[in-house]
């Protein structure tokens, strides 16, 4: 495993500063901006400079002797107050390289300290389609996943499925009233119940909306409703059995839109599985005078002294003895503390639950209910806009179902490969698999480009495009390097040892290098924004490659098959890394 470039680097130059008594810390390297000065840039000798109360120019001259003797660098210069900017030698680039090369995780792992995290993402509710908002929780969670597996954490996923509360009651009553003859109402029937689901869940997703509006306007039924609710929390075997049917059906549902989306889940658990937990929970807190009674709710006080804004407490139970959404969420820290003590717990959801959150996080650390120093954080996000700048709805402003997004995608997505003539290229079924990567690639890239706070446009002509900065056009500048490998194979031409010749090689390794910077800082700010834009740098740097260097038709054989292996390098590093966006990308386009 290899260590990445800037931290061999920042050891080498922090050495020098060492060996003339200065703060090795200070030898930190960064890349360069401005390429024609250097490749990299040290600005520490005017801080050290400062400590020592010396001209930072004299001190940045030292470093640059210093530095000269190493034998490493083909280029020293000074700007500037001090800063100094260094150009590496072909022969340490291509050491680097080598060492790149043959490591499958391109030196990312090397610094990293694996972790156990719990990502909980996608967080569908049974009986509601998935909507535009958990397209935003499916795709930047399960890229969070895929890179921290890629770094090597050890990585739980769990969807927590929105199974529990109030809706489960409101559904079950709503079921009643469209078929009283079935089983499950009866509170003296123990079952056996039927195996099969009496609803399908194109009838659940109806008969959700009609119990929302019938619970607003009859007290009576949303009173039903909410005792329906405790019956089932307290076991009522025929609620139960008809509650797992709805479960059963929504869980095939999502499945569907998942596997769509490649998200894959190690656990799917949901607010259900904390019922038995619960009430042990509330004991505790009780007895350690952790939760008390107020307004007859069971409550955790969570304001604390510095706080700017009100922070109201967290309800465990309200009056009629029910438990609420974040009753749910915190036994559900208890029971992931319990079974995997986690480092980190992060949590994808919509940054419009904040206030769930912190009220969650402030009652678990005040509770003792996950180990002190685990690091729970809600990863928000913005929400998708339609073209007006509001959030996104369908034309008769209903919720945008994510199955109707990706088919929309999809669509477009083969209205733009088919314009660019892959119609008469390929057959029926190669065409469909490009159109739905494409679509795929489009919407996540789209996606994930962005900062995750921020709100974006749903603009699909505009995702589609191959073009700038688009999934589409990631994903076709890998399909034609991947061409291009093709041929040379049946030209019988083979990649060999590095042999550096141009300016545009080293600008190319060096973003090749800048991998595991990029990998920690999306980990550290939970940000698949920066995967994207080092995708996009390679694919940049690439270009300016393939505009300054020939490949197949340089003629010195050295050169050439130096050039292969820069080539096959650079595509799995493009692929590794939009595979980390879960982006496919196929053989041909
Ligand atoms: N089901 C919730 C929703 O649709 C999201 C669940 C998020 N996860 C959690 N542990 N609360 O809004």
């Amino acid at each position: 495993m290899t260590t990445s470039l800037l931290n061999q680097l920042s050891a080498l130059v922090g050495d020098v500063f060492s060996a003339q008594g200065l703060e090795a810390s200070l030898g930190r390297v960064v890349i360069s901006q401005r390429r024609e000065l250097g490749q990299f840039q040290c600005n520490g000798a005017l801080a050290a400079a400062k400590a020592a109360k010396k001209n930072p120019r004299d001190i940045a001259q030292g470093i640059v002797a210093g530095l000269e003797e190493t034998g490493h660098f083909s280029d020293l210069s000074l700007a500037g107050p001090g800063f100094i900017n260094m150009r590496l030698t072909d022969d340490y680039l291509s050491r680097h390289f080598a060492a790149l090369s043959s490591d499958p995780y391109f030196g990312v792992r090397a610094d990293h300290t694996p972790e156990k995290v719990i990502l909980d993402f996608g967080g569908p509710n049974v009986a509601k389609a998935m909507h535009v908002g958990h397209l935003r929780a499916t795709i930047i969670g399960e890229s969070l996943r895929r890179l921290r597996v890629f770094l090597g954490d050890s990585v739980v996923s769990d969807v927590h499925f929105g199974d529990w509360g109030l809706p489960m009651g409101l559904l079950i009553k709503e079921i009643e009233l469209a078929k009283p003859d079935l089983p499950y109402f009866d509170t003296n029937n123990k079952g056996p119940f039927p195996e099969t689901s009496p609803v399908t869940v194109d009838e659940l997703q109806e008969l959700y909306p009609a119990a929302s509006s019938r619970s607003k306007e009859d007290p009576a039924f949303l009173e039903a409703a909410r005792a329906a609710t405790y019956e089932l929390q307290q076991g009522h075997a025929g609620y139960r059995a008809l509650w797992q049917h709805m479960l059963n059906v929504s869980v095939a549902e999502t499945k569907i839109d998942f596997d769509l989306l490649g998200a894959y889940f190690s656990e799917w658990k949901g607010e259900a599985d904390t019922n038995e937990h619960i009430p042990v929970m509330l004991k505790r807190l009780k007895n350690e005078g952790l939760s008390e009674i107020s307004d007859g709710a069971v409550v955790v006080r969570i304001e604390e002294d510095d706080d700017k804004k009100d922070m109201p407490p967290l309800i465990l139970q309200k009056s009629d003895g029910a438990v609420m959404y974040g009753t749910t969420d915190l036994a559900t820290i208890e029971m992931r503390e319990a079974d995997h003590q986690p480092n980190t717990i992060l949590y994808v959801v919509d940054a419009r639950q904040s206030l769930h959150f912190e009220q969650v996080f402030r009652a678990a650390r005040k509770c003792k209910s996950v180990n002190e120093n685990a690091h729970l954080e809600h990863v928000g996000f913005g929400t998708v806009n339609g073209k007006d700048g509001k959030p996104l709805k369908t034309r008769d402003g209903g919720v945008v179902r994510l199955r109707n997004l990706i088919e929309d995608a999809i669509a477009e997505a083969r209205k733009v490969v088919v314009d660019a003539g892959m119609g008469d290229k390929f057959d029926a079924a190669t065409l469909d698999d490009i159109a739905t990567k494409v679509g795929i690639a489009a919407i996540k890239f789209a996606d994930l480009s962005n900062q995750r706070m921020s709100n974006y446009v749903f603009d699909l002509e505009r995702f589609t495009k191959f073009e700038g900065k688009t999934g589409p056009y990631q994903m076709y500048a890998a399909v034609r390097i991947k061409s291009m490998l093709r041929k040379a194979k049946e030209q019988g031409l083979n990649p060999g040892d590095l042999k550096i010749t141009a300016d545009a090689e080293r600008n190319l390794i060096l973003a090749l290098s800048q991998l595991p910077e990029a990998t920690e800082a999306a980990a550290e700010k939970n940000a698949p924004h920066i995967l994207c834009d080092h995708v996009y740098t390679l694919t940049q740097e690439f270009n300016s490659f393939y505009h300054d260097c020939h490949v197949l038709g340089e003629e010195d054989p050295t050169v050439r098959a130096s050039r292969l292996t820069l080539c096959a390098i650079t595509l799995q590093q493009i692929e590794a890394v939009l595979s980390l966006l879960g982006i496919d990308v196929p053989e041909r386009m």
